[in-house]
Protein backbone atom coordinates (compact mmCIF):
# COMPACT_ATOMS: atom_id res chain seq x y z
CA UNK A 1 0.00 0.00 0.00
CA UNK A 2 2.07 3.08 -1.09
CA UNK A 3 0.90 5.87 1.64
CA UNK A 4 2.22 9.91 0.78
CA UNK A 5 5.34 10.27 2.82
CA UNK A 6 5.76 12.79 5.05
CA UNK A 7 8.81 13.62 7.62
CA UNK A 8 8.62 14.76 11.10
CA UNK A 9 11.54 15.36 13.59
CA UNK A 10 12.25 17.30 16.96
CA UNK A 11 14.93 18.70 18.37
CA UNK A 12 15.21 19.53 22.66
CA UNK A 13 15.17 23.04 23.62
CA UNK A 14 18.09 22.52 25.93
CA UNK A 15 20.55 25.16 24.35
CA UNK A 16 24.19 25.34 22.85
CA UNK A 17 22.89 23.32 19.66
CA UNK A 18 26.16 21.95 18.20
CA UNK A 19 27.97 20.56 15.06
CA UNK A 20 26.49 17.45 16.05
CA UNK A 21 23.37 18.41 15.66
CA UNK A 22 23.79 20.59 12.64
CA UNK A 23 25.54 17.29 10.56
CA UNK A 24 23.38 14.45 12.55
CA UNK A 25 20.55 15.72 12.18
CA UNK A 26 19.87 19.83 10.67
CA UNK A 27 21.76 19.66 7.80
CA UNK A 28 19.30 16.67 6.90
CA UNK A 29 16.15 18.56 7.62
CA UNK A 30 16.80 21.25 5.14
CA UNK A 31 17.61 18.71 2.50
CA UNK A 32 14.67 16.95 2.93
CA UNK A 33 11.95 20.02 2.54
CA UNK A 34 12.99 20.10 -0.58
CA UNK A 35 11.80 16.77 -1.47
CA UNK A 36 8.78 15.88 1.26
CA UNK A 37 6.09 17.40 3.45
CA UNK A 38 7.79 17.95 6.60
CA UNK A 39 7.27 19.01 10.20
CA UNK A 40 9.90 20.11 12.50
CA UNK A 41 9.05 20.28 15.94
CA UNK A 42 10.83 21.81 19.11
CA UNK A 43 10.12 19.02 21.74
CA UNK A 44 9.70 21.21 25.00
CA UNK A 45 7.32 18.53 27.21
CA UNK A 46 10.58 16.39 26.20
CA UNK A 47 12.94 19.05 27.74
CA UNK A 48 11.42 19.61 31.18
CA UNK A 49 11.66 15.58 31.94
CA UNK A 50 14.64 17.39 33.20
CA UNK A 51 14.21 20.52 35.55
CA UNK A 52 14.45 23.44 33.12
CA UNK A 53 14.71 27.19 34.15
CA UNK A 54 11.05 28.80 32.69
CA UNK A 55 12.94 31.62 31.58
CA UNK A 56 15.91 29.80 29.92
CA UNK A 57 13.04 27.33 28.28
CA UNK A 58 11.32 30.14 26.70
CA UNK A 59 14.81 31.37 25.01
CA UNK A 60 15.89 28.41 24.51
CA UNK A 61 12.69 27.71 22.49
CA UNK A 62 13.27 31.01 20.26
CA UNK A 63 16.75 29.82 19.95
CA UNK A 64 16.44 26.35 18.23
CA UNK A 65 13.73 27.96 15.83
CA UNK A 66 16.49 30.74 15.28
CA UNK A 67 18.62 27.58 14.73
CA UNK A 68 16.36 26.09 12.43
CA UNK A 69 15.82 29.12 10.26
CA UNK A 70 19.44 29.70 10.23
CA UNK A 71 20.62 26.59 9.14
CA UNK A 72 17.98 27.00 6.01
CA UNK A 73 14.36 25.78 7.15
CA UNK A 74 11.83 28.02 5.39
CA UNK A 75 8.31 27.94 7.30
CA UNK A 76 7.17 28.46 4.39
CA UNK A 77 7.61 24.80 3.13
CA UNK A 78 8.12 23.37 5.93
CA UNK A 79 5.81 23.41 9.64
CA UNK A 80 8.20 24.56 12.38
CA UNK A 81 6.50 24.57 16.22
CA UNK A 82 6.60 23.95 19.17
CA UNK A 83 5.37 20.87 20.69
CA UNK A 84 3.62 21.77 23.88
CA UNK A 85 1.19 24.31 21.72
CA UNK A 86 -0.05 21.56 19.83
CA UNK A 87 -1.89 19.18 23.13
CA UNK A 88 -2.72 16.64 20.91
CA UNK A 89 0.72 15.70 21.51
CA UNK A 90 0.26 15.18 25.51
CA UNK A 91 -2.82 13.17 24.95
CA UNK A 92 -1.70 10.65 22.16
CA UNK A 93 1.21 10.23 24.46
CA UNK A 94 -1.21 9.30 27.05
CA UNK A 95 -2.95 6.80 25.24
CA UNK A 96 0.24 5.14 23.79
CA UNK A 97 1.47 4.77 27.67
CA UNK A 98 -1.24 2.44 27.63
CA UNK A 99 -0.03 0.63 24.61
CA UNK A 100 3.69 0.38 24.90
CA UNK A 101 5.35 -2.30 27.74
CA UNK A 102 7.62 -1.96 30.51
CA UNK A 103 10.12 -4.43 28.97
CA UNK A 104 9.99 -2.08 25.87
CA UNK A 105 11.04 0.65 28.22
CA UNK A 106 12.90 -0.94 30.51
CA UNK A 107 15.70 -1.35 27.51
CA UNK A 108 16.40 1.87 26.31
CA UNK A 109 20.17 2.75 26.82
CA UNK A 110 19.26 6.72 26.85
CA UNK A 111 17.08 6.14 29.88
CA UNK A 112 19.81 4.22 31.71
CA UNK A 113 22.57 6.78 30.63
CA UNK A 114 20.49 9.93 31.68
CA UNK A 115 19.02 8.67 34.77
CA UNK A 116 23.20 7.32 35.82
CA UNK A 117 23.05 4.87 38.83
CA UNK A 118 20.20 5.82 40.88
CA UNK A 119 17.71 5.08 38.58
CA UNK A 120 14.65 5.84 41.50
CA UNK A 121 15.53 9.64 41.59
CA UNK A 122 14.61 10.18 38.23
CA UNK A 123 11.75 11.80 36.50
CA UNK A 124 8.59 9.55 35.24
CA UNK A 125 8.87 11.65 32.46
CA UNK A 126 12.33 10.41 31.46
CA UNK A 127 11.28 6.91 31.99
CA UNK A 128 8.24 7.32 29.16
CA UNK A 129 10.44 9.99 27.23
CA UNK A 130 10.01 7.60 24.30
CA UNK A 131 6.15 7.22 24.33
CA UNK A 132 5.85 11.04 23.83
CA UNK A 133 8.17 10.76 21.08
CA UNK A 134 6.23 8.01 19.45
CA UNK A 135 3.49 10.30 20.11
CA UNK A 136 4.79 13.18 18.15
CA UNK A 137 5.77 10.98 15.16
CA UNK A 138 2.17 8.87 14.93
CA UNK A 139 0.05 12.20 15.41
CA UNK A 140 0.57 12.94 11.86
CA UNK A 141 1.39 9.63 10.64
CA UNK A 142 4.93 10.39 9.43
CA UNK A 143 6.50 8.04 7.43
CA UNK A 144 10.21 9.15 7.55
CA UNK A 145 12.12 10.54 10.45
CA UNK A 146 15.52 12.25 10.26
CA UNK A 147 17.62 11.76 13.16
CA UNK A 148 21.27 10.70 14.06
CA UNK A 149 21.98 7.23 15.05
CA UNK A 150 21.42 8.08 19.09
CA UNK A 151 17.82 7.86 18.63
CA UNK A 152 17.66 4.59 16.72
CA UNK A 153 16.50 2.60 20.04
CA UNK A 154 14.02 5.12 20.40
CA UNK A 155 12.59 5.22 16.42
CA UNK A 156 12.44 1.02 16.82
CA UNK A 157 10.53 1.42 19.59
CA UNK A 158 7.96 3.72 17.90
CA UNK A 159 7.71 1.47 15.39
CA UNK A 160 6.71 -1.29 18.21
CA UNK A 161 4.14 0.81 19.35
CA UNK A 162 2.67 1.68 15.92
CA UNK A 163 2.43 -2.22 15.42
CA UNK A 164 0.88 -2.63 18.80
CA UNK A 165 -1.54 -0.25 18.21
CA UNK A 166 -2.61 -1.70 14.83
CA UNK A 167 -2.78 -4.79 16.40
CA UNK A 168 -4.81 -4.01 19.62
CA UNK A 169 -7.43 -1.50 17.92
CA UNK A 170 -7.57 -3.87 14.75
CA UNK A 171 -6.71 -1.64 11.95
CA UNK A 172 -3.96 -3.03 10.14
CA UNK A 173 -1.71 -0.78 8.52
CA UNK A 174 -3.38 2.84 10.55
CA UNK A 175 -0.31 4.26 11.86
CA UNK A 176 2.30 3.95 9.17
CA UNK A 177 5.64 2.26 10.70
CA UNK A 178 8.29 5.31 10.53
CA UNK A 179 11.33 4.51 8.96
CA UNK A 180 14.41 6.27 10.58
CA UNK A 181 16.43 8.53 8.27
CA UNK A 182 19.82 8.38 9.57
CA UNK A 183 22.92 9.91 7.72
CA UNK A 184 26.33 7.46 7.03
CA UNK A 185 29.13 9.28 7.87
CA UNK A 186 28.12 12.05 10.29
CA UNK A 187 25.27 9.98 12.49
CA UNK A 188 27.51 10.19 15.89
CA UNK A 189 29.39 13.30 15.81
CA UNK A 190 32.01 12.68 18.68
CA UNK A 191 33.31 14.55 21.34
CA UNK A 192 36.23 16.74 20.61
CA UNK A 193 37.88 15.67 23.81
CA UNK A 194 36.94 12.40 24.09
CA UNK A 195 36.00 9.75 20.91
CA UNK A 196 34.36 7.51 22.55
CA UNK A 197 31.51 9.66 23.69
CA UNK A 198 29.25 11.64 21.63
CA UNK A 199 29.52 15.34 21.01
CA UNK A 200 26.51 16.15 23.23
CA UNK A 201 25.11 19.98 25.10
CA UNK A 202 25.55 18.58 28.65
CA UNK A 203 29.13 17.29 28.34
CA UNK A 204 30.61 19.57 31.14
CA UNK A 205 33.83 21.16 28.86
CA UNK A 206 32.88 23.26 26.29
CA UNK A 207 36.18 22.07 24.86
CA UNK A 208 33.96 19.16 23.75
CA UNK A 209 31.87 20.37 21.09
CA UNK A 210 31.65 22.72 18.14
CA UNK A 211 28.47 25.16 18.91
CA UNK A 212 26.44 27.00 16.43
CA UNK A 213 26.97 30.28 17.81
CA UNK A 214 30.80 29.98 18.28
CA UNK A 215 33.48 32.62 17.61
CA UNK A 216 36.28 31.70 14.73
CA UNK A 217 38.76 32.42 18.08
CA UNK A 218 36.56 29.78 19.73
CA UNK A 219 36.37 27.05 16.67
CA UNK A 220 40.39 27.82 16.50
CA UNK A 221 40.99 26.93 20.22
CA UNK A 222 38.75 24.54 19.94
CA UNK A 223 40.08 22.31 17.43
CA UNK A 224 43.51 23.08 18.61
CA UNK A 225 42.78 21.92 21.76
CA UNK A 226 40.96 18.82 20.13
CA UNK A 227 42.72 15.31 20.85
CA UNK A 228 44.17 13.76 18.24
CA UNK A 229 47.41 12.24 17.71
CA UNK A 230 50.66 11.66 18.29
CA UNK A 231 51.51 9.52 14.57
CA UNK A 232 51.48 10.82 11.16
CA UNK A 233 48.01 10.61 9.63
CA UNK A 234 47.59 7.03 8.09
CA UNK A 235 46.58 6.28 4.46
CA UNK A 236 44.02 3.85 5.04
CA UNK A 237 41.03 3.29 7.17
CA UNK A 238 41.77 0.11 8.94
CA UNK A 239 44.26 2.27 11.05
CA UNK A 240 42.14 4.90 12.47
CA UNK A 241 39.99 1.95 13.83
CA UNK A 242 41.98 2.41 17.41
CA UNK A 243 42.04 6.15 17.32
CA UNK A 244 38.81 7.44 17.43
CA UNK A 245 39.63 11.10 17.87
CA UNK A 246 41.55 11.35 14.60
CA UNK A 247 38.85 9.58 12.84
CA UNK A 248 35.94 11.78 13.94
CA UNK A 249 38.30 15.10 13.00
CA UNK A 250 38.80 13.19 9.60
CA UNK A 251 34.97 12.17 9.62
CA UNK A 252 33.99 16.24 10.06
CA UNK A 253 36.29 16.93 7.65
CA UNK A 254 35.06 14.60 5.21
CA UNK A 255 31.86 15.95 5.63
CA UNK A 256 32.02 19.75 5.16
CA UNK A 257 34.37 19.27 2.51
CA UNK A 258 31.98 16.98 0.59
CA UNK A 259 35.11 14.83 -0.03
CA UNK A 260 34.93 10.92 0.67
CA UNK A 261 36.87 9.89 3.54
CA UNK A 262 39.28 7.43 1.47
CA UNK A 263 39.97 10.97 -0.58
CA UNK A 264 40.74 12.93 2.58
CA UNK A 265 43.07 10.14 3.03
CA UNK A 266 44.78 10.41 0.23
CA UNK A 267 45.58 13.97 0.42
CA UNK A 268 46.51 13.89 4.35
CA UNK A 269 48.03 11.14 4.73
CA UNK A 270 51.86 11.11 6.16
CA UNK A 271 50.98 14.88 7.57
CA UNK A 272 50.92 15.56 11.25
CA UNK A 273 47.70 16.07 12.32
CA UNK A 274 48.34 20.00 13.12
CA UNK A 275 48.20 20.19 9.18
CA UNK A 276 44.60 18.66 9.16
CA UNK A 277 43.34 21.21 12.21
CA UNK A 278 44.47 23.97 10.53
CA UNK A 279 42.48 22.88 7.37
CA UNK A 280 39.48 22.01 9.25
CA UNK A 281 39.51 25.18 11.13
CA UNK A 282 39.15 26.69 8.15
CA UNK A 283 36.83 24.84 6.62
CA UNK A 284 34.39 24.98 10.27
CA UNK A 285 34.79 28.43 10.71
CA UNK A 286 33.07 29.21 7.00
CA UNK A 287 30.26 27.00 6.94
CA UNK A 288 29.65 27.60 10.83
CA UNK A 289 30.59 31.72 11.36
CA UNK A 290 27.22 32.40 8.69
CA UNK A 291 24.93 30.75 10.88
CA UNK A 292 25.93 31.52 14.03
CA UNK A 293 25.48 35.20 12.55
CA UNK A 294 22.19 34.47 11.25
CA UNK A 295 21.06 32.88 14.66
CA UNK A 296 22.10 35.90 16.18
CA UNK A 297 20.21 38.44 14.27
CA UNK A 298 17.29 35.88 14.27
CA UNK A 299 17.25 36.38 18.20
CA UNK A 300 16.65 40.07 17.75
CA UNK A 301 13.34 40.03 16.20
CA UNK A 302 11.78 37.99 18.89
CA UNK A 303 8.18 38.27 17.56
CA UNK A 304 9.11 37.24 14.02
CA UNK A 305 10.30 33.77 15.71
CA UNK A 306 6.45 34.02 18.02
CA UNK A 307 4.93 34.55 14.58
CA UNK A 308 7.07 31.43 13.00
CA UNK A 309 5.86 29.27 15.64
CA UNK A 310 2.02 30.74 15.73
CA UNK A 311 1.85 29.60 12.45
CA UNK A 312 3.05 26.41 12.38
CA UNK A 313 1.03 25.70 15.41
CA UNK A 314 -2.14 26.51 13.66
CA UNK A 315 -0.66 24.06 10.24
CA UNK A 316 0.09 21.48 12.77
CA UNK A 317 -2.90 21.58 14.86
CA UNK A 318 -5.76 20.87 12.38
CA UNK A 319 -3.32 17.97 10.96
CA UNK A 320 -2.97 16.60 14.41
CA UNK A 321 -7.02 17.22 15.62
CA UNK A 322 -7.94 15.45 12.41
CA UNK A 323 -5.69 12.52 12.95
CA UNK A 324 -6.66 12.50 16.74
CA UNK A 325 -10.39 12.16 16.64
CA UNK A 326 -10.05 8.83 14.59
CA UNK A 327 -7.44 8.02 17.41
CA UNK A 328 -10.20 8.64 19.91
CA UNK A 329 -13.00 6.93 17.87
CA UNK A 330 -10.62 3.53 17.42
CA UNK A 331 -9.65 3.57 21.12
CA UNK A 332 -13.47 3.87 22.27
CA UNK A 333 -12.99 7.23 23.59
CA UNK A 334 -16.54 9.15 23.55
P1 LIG B 1 18.80 16.64 20.75
O1 LIG B 1 19.62 17.85 20.86
O2 LIG B 1 19.22 15.55 21.69
O3 LIG B 1 17.32 16.89 20.76
O4 LIG B 1 19.13 16.05 19.31
C1 LIG B 1 18.64 16.63 18.12
C2 LIG B 1 19.07 15.81 16.94
O5 LIG B 1 20.50 15.84 16.79
C3 LIG B 1 18.70 14.30 17.06
O6 LIG B 1 18.28 13.83 15.79
C4 LIG B 1 19.98 13.66 17.47
O7 LIG B 1 20.04 12.30 17.08
C5 LIG B 1 21.01 14.51 16.73
N1 LIG B 1 22.31 14.48 17.43
C6 LIG B 1 22.56 14.89 18.70
N2 LIG B 1 23.86 14.72 19.02
C7 LIG B 1 24.46 14.20 17.91
C8 LIG B 1 25.81 13.81 17.60
N3 LIG B 1 26.78 13.94 18.49
N4 LIG B 1 26.06 13.32 16.36
C9 LIG B 1 25.07 13.20 15.44
N5 LIG B 1 23.78 13.56 15.67
C10 LIG B 1 23.47 14.04 16.89
N1 LIG C 1 14.36 12.36 21.36
C1 LIG C 1 14.90 13.21 20.35
C2 LIG C 1 16.32 13.68 20.79
O1 LIG C 1 16.61 13.75 21.93
C3 LIG C 1 14.04 14.42 20.09
C4 LIG C 1 12.69 14.03 19.60
C5 LIG C 1 11.51 14.13 20.29
C6 LIG C 1 12.37 13.50 18.33
N2 LIG C 1 10.46 13.72 19.51
C7 LIG C 1 10.96 13.32 18.31
C8 LIG C 1 13.13 13.16 17.20
C9 LIG C 1 10.31 12.78 17.20
C10 LIG C 1 12.47 12.62 16.10
C11 LIG C 1 11.07 12.44 16.10
O2 LIG C 1 17.10 14.01 19.97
Amino acid sequence: MSKKKLVFSGVQPTGNLHLGNYLGAMKNFVSLQKEMECIYCVVDLHAITTLQKPEQLRNNVLETVASFLATGLDPNKSIIFNQSSVSGHAELAWILNCVSRIGWLNRMTQFKDKAGPDKETASVGLYIYPNLMAADILLYKATHVPVGADQKQHLELSRDIAQKFNNDFNCKDFFPLPEPLIPKNVSRIMSLRDGTKKMSKSEDSDYSRINLKDSADDINKKIKKAKSDSDPIPDNLKSLEKKPEALNLLNIYSEISKMSLENVLKEMSGKEYSFLKSKLTEILTSEIIPVGKQIKKLLEDRPHLENVLKKGREKANIRAEENLKIIREKVGLI
